[in-house]
């Protein structure tokens, strides 16, 4: 499973995009809203700082003014994918930029029969939202699930973006069924990553590297990320001094 990261803050993408993580970044109106930025800009910013798939989408809500802005944004950058909702317009601007070699993702998702409908409007990514499900009551989860296995069965290419991800679990689950993508905020990446035995670990690896013969007594915090190597340690453990 890819992960993109969801959010159009380019201080969270730049943090998270060094980790090497990212194949892509969505965005939708309201984080673009959010990130405080032109439209354009911050969309060329991300898509030449994380490049694989950006998604851009559009704030018409005719067929005709989504074709019109779907062409536009795919001048932006070579990454960019359109994003559409998933209403009839929205079914209507997938086939035609589609049918023009333009990579679409259709959001919006809520159940298998609406993503069928996209993937046979050519669509390239289906954003199906599982938090917004879970709000109601229902399953986000196992929606990822049947449209995976309904593709499947239908030798269908469209990729399933699991969005509306809330947490490291619906990572988890979204792998689990199959999702080809997980869209993942800036928040869940930082908890995706902590584990207390992975801190303890290195907190004790640290220690016993400070008690070779010839290291200095300060012991290096792996909190803060400072490298044993900075001392200018060779690889035997001992001191370059
Ligand atoms: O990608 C869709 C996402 O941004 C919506 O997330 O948490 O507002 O349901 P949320």
């Amino acid at each position: 499973m890819e992960f993109f990261i969801d959010t159009a803050i380019v201080d969270e993408i730049k943090e998270i995009n060094a980790w090497g993580v990212l194949s892509g970044v969505t965005t939708n109106p309201s984080l673009i809203v959010a990130s405080g930025r032109d439209f354009r800009e911050v969309v060329q910013e991300i898509a030449e700082m994380v490049g694989g798939a950006i998604s851009a989408e559009v704030t018409s809500l005719d067929a005709e003014g989504m074709i019109r802005e779907g062409q536009e944004v795919a001048q932006w950058s070579e990454h960019v994918v359109v994003k559409l909702p998933l209403t009839p317009a929205g079914l209507q601007a997938c086939k035609a930029l589609t049918s023009q070699g333009i990579k679409t993702n259709v959001t919006l998702c809520f159940s298998v029969p609406q993503a069928l409908l996209a993937a046979r409007a050519g669509a390239t990514y289906i954003s199906p939202f599982a938090g917004r499900v879970d709000d109601i009551g229902w399953d986000g989860i196992d929606l990822i699930r049947q449209i995976k296995e309904a593709y499947v069965l239908g030798g269908i290419e469209t990729k399933v973006l699991a969005a509306s991800i809330r947490h490291p679990m619906h990572v988890v689950q979204s792998a689990l069924a199959g999702a080809d993508v997980a869209t993942i905020p800036y928040k869940v990446f930082t908890q995706m990553i902590k584990h207390p035995l992975t801190q303890a670990g290195l907190d004790g690896f640290m220690k016993d590297w400070a008690k070779r013969a010839g290291a200095s007594s300060e012991t290096p915090s792996s909190e803060a990320g400072t490298n044993p190597q900075a001392g200018g340690v060779d690889a035997q453990g001992g001191s370059k001094k």
